[in-house]
């Protein structure tokens, strides 16, 4: 087991190898169960994350937040407009001075086209590891939350497990295709055959279904996609887990005005419980938060019970702490 992480930067969902995401979510798995019997575990007393955001979030601040003084240190939130950057912190700037002040840098910049770049350019400059808290290629932290999700519920043997990682109408804004992204990289690392459904206008980079489809090959399991305007029932059937979440249609176009206009097409891909009947009865549901509820998916199945939406959102914390407690010590 590769188990040295220390000062390595988690930026895109492949730079930690498989035998690493291993060791992350076995250190996440003791730091659940050291939290759940009240044992202190001050790995990193009187280390301090920077925490920078450029875009808004509950669960990515509140999670670091409390899962830094969980492990004895602290993290500064600093929201993006209230530092010098629009009077000319450059990234390098970021990078160089946060690294002599704190122990790690993470990062939420969704911005599209330019958050990835961004965050990369800290890390250049940085002397410390710079955590991608989201971007707009990846989002790394829900992806390790995810895998620790599914495996606490259909255990740790997934081959052979269909996961649905599909597209869902939601009207509130333009979502970043992050989510799905790292999860078609990552889940074929834990041997599940992935599906992946959207209409035809919402299709990921071009670059990471290449690399998807190369890990499916690499781990010998299932890439199917299914680009179609009514793919969503087609893909939900028999699925062991379904992953069912907005994002924009931002390969196709990049006008917002245009995009809103081809959601709006769509209104039909919801989650609701006719669709989950399609799936497998033991089928989990899915989706990192915020969802447009019962409008990218009903009340009934949000809070029914196959939903794990909210032991999702509780392991983000378990292991972005696993995370921080390797790469910060
Ligand atoms: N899932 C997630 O990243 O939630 P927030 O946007 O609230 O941080």
């Amino acid at each position: 087991m590769h188990t040295d992480l220390r000062n390595r930067d988690l930026i895109g969902d492949l730079d930690f190898s498989k035998e690493e995401v291993e060791t992350v979510l076995d250190v996440a798995f003791d730091l659940k169960r050291k939290r759940a019997l009240g044992e202190l575990h001050p790995y990193l007393r009187d280390k301090v994350l920077a925490m920078l955001f450029f875009f808004s979030s509950t669960r990515t601040r509140g999670s670091f937040e409390a899962g830094m003084a969980q492990l004895g240190g602290h993290a500064a939130f600093i929201e993006s407009k209230t530092t010098q950057i629009s009077h000319g912190d450059t990234p390098k700037e970021i990078g160089e001075i946060f690294g002599r002040y704190y122990d790690g840098i993470a990062i939420r910049h969704v911005d599209w086209k330019i958050g990835n770049g961004y965050i990369n350019a800290v890390a250049e400059a940085s002397r410390v590891p710079v955590l991608n808290m989201q971007c707009d290629i990846y989002h790394p932290f829900q992806c390790l939350a995810d895998i620790m999700t599914i495996i606490e519920k259909k255990g740790r043997d997934l081959r052979r497990k269909k996961m649905v990682v599909s597209w869902a109408y939601a009207a509130s804004y333009q979502k970043p295709i992050s989510v799905p992204q790292s999860l078609v990289l990552q889940m074929p690392r834990f041997g599940m055959d992935v599906v992946l459904a959207h209409p035809p206008e919402f299709g990921l980079m071009p670059g990471i279904m290449d690399q998807a489809r190369e890990q499916a090959r690499k781990f010998g399991v299932g890439f199917e996609v299914i680009s179609d305007k009514d793919g969503m029932q087609k893909a939900f059937k028999d699925a062991d887990v379904v992953y069912a979440k907005s994002w924009g249609a931002l390969i196709h176009t990049e006008n917002a005005e245009e995009g809103a206009r081809i959601i709006n097409q769509y209104e039909h891909w919801i989650t609701d419980e006719a669709k989950m009947k399609l799936a497998k009865p033991d089928a989990i549901y899915m989706h990192p938060l915020p969802a447009d509820r019962d409008v990218e998916v009903t009340s009934a199945v949000m809070d029914g019970p196959n939903s794990v939406v909210f032991d999702q959102a509780e392991n983000r914390m378990h292991a972005q702490k696993a995370v921080m407690a390797l790469t910060m010590r």
